[in-house]
């Protein structure tokens, strides 16, 4: 696992919706946006799966997810790759659905998809696109 810095964070905090992609177990890309996605702390994120179809056949069977994010003030943008844990009941999903609840009662709130951070990638346009950042 590896700490998101804080201009991950920042910017990731701003961007909305989130675009998330997952792939098949053989290998068929699948991206989606998500609305509910927050930061628990430096190395992890939640993101609640209220509607996902395609999205959650495929962290069933493969477990890796990059999301992305971008910031029109600061110019900066990152790829964040992880693995996910997926909680369907107990009580990550129980802490995931009370969130949810909050914001919109009528939410399913199906599963908390738990993502460990595990490699930070530049985005943005210029020499440094592509590069590892952490
Ligand atoms: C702006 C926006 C925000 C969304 N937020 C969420 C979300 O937080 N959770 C969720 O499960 N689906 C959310 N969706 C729905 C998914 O993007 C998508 O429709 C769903 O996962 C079905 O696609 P799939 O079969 O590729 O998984 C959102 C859609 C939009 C357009």
């Amino acid at each position: 696992m590896v700490k998101m810095p804080i201009e991950v964070r920042e910017t990731l905090e701003k961007q909305k919706p989130v675009p998330i992609a997952t792939a098949s177990k053989d290998g068929v890309p699948n991206v989606v946006f998500v609305g509910l996605l927050k930061i628990i702390d430096d190395e992890t994120l939640l993101i609640a799966d209220n509607f996902f179809y395609k999205t959650a056949h495929n962290l069933d069977e493969n477990p890796q997810i990059s999301v992305l994010c971008y910031s029109s003030e600061t110019k900066k943008s990152f790829q964040i790759k992880g693995r996910v844990e997926v909680h369907k009941s107990g009580a990550v999903h129980d802490e995931m659905a009370s969130w949810v609840h909050g914001i919109n009662p009528k939410l399913p709130a199906k599963a908390a998809i738990v993502v460990k951070v595990e490699a930070i990638y530049n985005a943005m346009w210029g020499p440094a696109a592509g590069k590892q950042v952490a």
